[in-house]
């Protein structure tokens, strides 16, 4: 399936549309001017005889297509001027992209014309010359991407009069001069790196991190003049400050703010407990969103930390492909106009109202841990509910063991098995802790976790369980992660997420899914099927055929399998905690210093519970080593 839909297609799948068939003809001359007079590589087909509204790539219109609203059209192959009096005169355009094309020239000037603009990407092209002197037409402009060009001469003050503008980037040009005092509350994200500023890094900027300045003058590091003893320097009466003085400011007033913000938000955390206390976005009009049922406050809340900088409106107009259906809804990738990547899942049988749903994306939400996957915002309304996640290109566990099994697949390798065991665990210990210690995930299989950036597992999904309508299994038997005593997915207990990470790890040990998966492999019973073989007859057979590559690691092997088949037993109280899981996974490493020869056999045979005590023994001697 080559189609792409949007996010807005897909939620309106489904739901009859009855256009009128209208269209607005004046900006369709508008853009037939642009493009007859723009030289563009790729085929467009903005074709006089069809409706603007409903079939021309790239742009959006209105709801009653009266206007159009929305001009995107990335790498499209764009060389030379943007042609004059053409776009300027989309006068209700908002969004307008042409982003990573060849587009030369100054600063198009006529497109401040454009007062209703909300989002301006014109990131990597080759626009020259100054930046606009006055941007106050742009009242309403929430992102501002000019970044990757090689715009020189200063930034405007006037630009302080962007009120709504939430995200700035000028990075990786040739600008020069001062940082103004840019004084916008509203602004969340702000990129001036890699240009050729100078001078002081205002005030009102000093929230934003160090990596927003870098690459400029006043920054570089081989023109820092050695920091002078603080008592004994003469104190500095110019109004120019020393680059280190500089350097000492920021960082001094990163402190400060950083310490300010999380009293500022300690406190506000106490003031208004059940309030939306986290950051959202502003001021902008969504009137459009005809799925947005009218209710007032409905919309994106994104959680303190998060760089991402988008609305509903942006987020519905990402292109989307389903990345997998899961037990509480469908997960989809979704591409963003500035190029961010998202992970969106989209809820459905949510069994709770809006207060405690809220409640618990609070908790979920600030949940900071390298091993668990971060919520970075969520959406509710009566007919949607939604949560964001950072994209894994990797894909999940469970993609990276069973996907294009029996083709020319990458073995996950061993190494990278006990990273993923290691690091969930301490992702689960995490979970449990929150909460007053309470917190139970509900839902840990080999989808919900991922490779972080050190390549240790990180969980995800969690804290649902309790927020859908129950899903009582099919049959007892096939089980796949839950454990036998779960009858009622709102039951879960840390018990049972015990259980179900045991499962998993006899998946890294098996290459075996105990749910179906895309690999289309034959489903098993796992948990019974390893059982049945390490009772009945023990071989090498239960490992992982791609495993058996891997010389020196049958102990290690045989030391998780011995945990995994601790953490499934069969009464929860005979299952051990997710600490000492976190422990025993840990020590497997250092158990026997490093990759020594398998055949030292100097293990304790007690000091791991179950298997029976030859197995080390008996897995040694074996010939599975290739
Ligand atoms: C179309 O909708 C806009 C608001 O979105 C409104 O201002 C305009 O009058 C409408 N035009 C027609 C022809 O209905
Ligand atoms: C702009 O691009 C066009 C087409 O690539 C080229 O002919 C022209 O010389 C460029 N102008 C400048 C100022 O770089
Ligand atoms: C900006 O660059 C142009 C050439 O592209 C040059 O003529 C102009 O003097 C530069 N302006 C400043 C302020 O450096
Ligand atoms: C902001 O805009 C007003 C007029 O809209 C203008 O008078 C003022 O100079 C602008 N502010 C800056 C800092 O340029
Ligand atoms: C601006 O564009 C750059 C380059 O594509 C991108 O890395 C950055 O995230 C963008 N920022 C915003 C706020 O659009
Ligand atoms: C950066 O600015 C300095 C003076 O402030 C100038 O000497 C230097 O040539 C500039 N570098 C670039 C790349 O414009
Ligand atoms: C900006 O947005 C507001 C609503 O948020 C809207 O009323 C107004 O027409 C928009 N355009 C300008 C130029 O202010």
């Amino acid at each position: 399936m080559g189609i792409k839909l949007t996010f807005l297609q897909i939620l309106l799948y489904g739901t009859l549309f009855i256009l009128a068939k209208t269209e607005p003809v004046e900006d369709k001359q508008a853009l037939l001017d642009f493009i007859t007079n723009i030289f563009h590589s790729r085929n467009l087909n903005w074709n006089e005889r069809t409706s603007v509204c409903d079939n021309w790539i790239g742009v959006t219109c209105n709801q009653n297509n009266s206007r159009v609203i929305a001009v995107r059209l990335p790498a499209s192959g764009f060389r030379g001027n943007i042609p004059l009096n053409t776009l300027s005169r989309l006068s209700e355009l908002q969004i307008l992209s042409l982003r990573s094309n060849g587009i030369n020239g100054t600063f198009p000037s006529d497109l401040l014309k454009l007062g209703n603009l909300i989002g301006l990407y014109l990131q990597y092209n080759d626009f020259h010359g100054p930046l606009p002197s006055d941007f106050s037409v742009w009242k309403n402009l929430s992102v501002l991407n000019l970044s990757h060009n090689f715009f020189n001469g200063s930034i405007s003050p006037s630009i302080s009069n962007l009120t709504q503008l939430t995200a700035l980037s000028l990075a990786n040009n040739l600008l020069e001069g001062d940082i103004p005092d840019l004084n916008v509350p509203s602004l969340q994200y702000l990129d001036l790196s890699n240009n050729n500023l100078t001078g002081v890094v205002p005030r009102s900027l000093l929230r934003f991190p160090f990596s927003s300045f870098s690459g400029n003058n006043f920054l570089t590091e081989n023109s820092l003049p050695p920091v002078p003893p603080p008592t004994t320097a003469p104190r500095r009466h110019s109004s120019k400050f020393s680059e280190s003085a500089i350097l000492g400011i920021v960082i001094g007033s990163c402190v400060v703010a950083f310490v300010s913000i999380a009293l500022l938000l300690i406190v506000t955390n106490r003031k208004k407990k059940n309030d939306d206390i986290t950051t959202t976005k502003k001021g902008k009009s969504k009137k459009r969103m005809v799925f947005e049922n009218q209710e007032s406050n409905s919309r994106i809340t994104f959680f303190e930390g998060c760089n991402l900088a988008f609305d509903l409106e942006d987020l519905l107009r990402a292109s989307a492909e389903v990345l997998g259906k899961g037990t509480f809804g469908t997960t989809y990738k979704a591409a963003l106009e500035d190029a961010t990547v998202v992970a969106v899942k989209r809820l459905r049988e949510v069994g709770v109202g809006k207060k405690e749903f809220e409640q618990q994306m609070e908790i979920v939400g600030n949940i900071r841990h390298e091993n668990v996957a971060p919520l970075r915002a969520y959406y509710y309304s009566k007919d949607e509910k939604l949560m964001v996640y950072d994209y894994y290109n990797r894909g999940s566990v469970s993609a990276l063991l069973h996907a294009k099994r029996g083709e020319n697949r990458i073995p996950l390798d061993w190494e990278t098995r006990l990273k993923i065991a290691v690091g969930a665990a301490k992702g689960i210990a995490h979970i449990h802790s929150q909460n007053g210690g309470k917190f139970v995930h509900g839902n840990i299989k080999a989808s919900n976790i991922f490779l972080n950036s050190k390549h240790y597992g990180s969980i995800c999904d969690l804290g649902l369980a309790t927020l859908m309508n129950p899903i009582t299994p099919p049959g007892i038997r096939t089980t796949g992660y839950r454990a036998p005593e779960v009858t009622d997915t709102r039951k879960a207990s840390m018990a049972s997420d015990v259980y179900s990470f045991g499962v998993v790890l006899l998946e890294l040990l098996t290459g075996k899914s105990p749910i179906p998966t895309s690999g289309g492999e034959e489903v098993i019973q796992l948990v019974r099927w390893v059982h049945s073989v390490v009772r009945e007859e023990w071989t090498g057979e239960v490992f992982d055929v791609e495993l058996l590559r891997y010389p020196n690691i049958e102990e290690e092997m045989v030391a998780l399998l011995q945990i995994a088949m601790s953490c499934v037993a069969r009464m929860p109280e005979q299952r051990p905690k997710i600490g000492e899981v976190v422990k025993m996974v840990e020590e497997i490493r250092s158990f026997h210093g490093g990759h020594n020869s398998p055949s030292a056999g100097t293990r304790s045979p007690d000091s791991t519970p179950t298997l029976t005590p030859n197995v080390t023994h008996e897995i040694g001697s074996s010939s599975i080593n290739t």
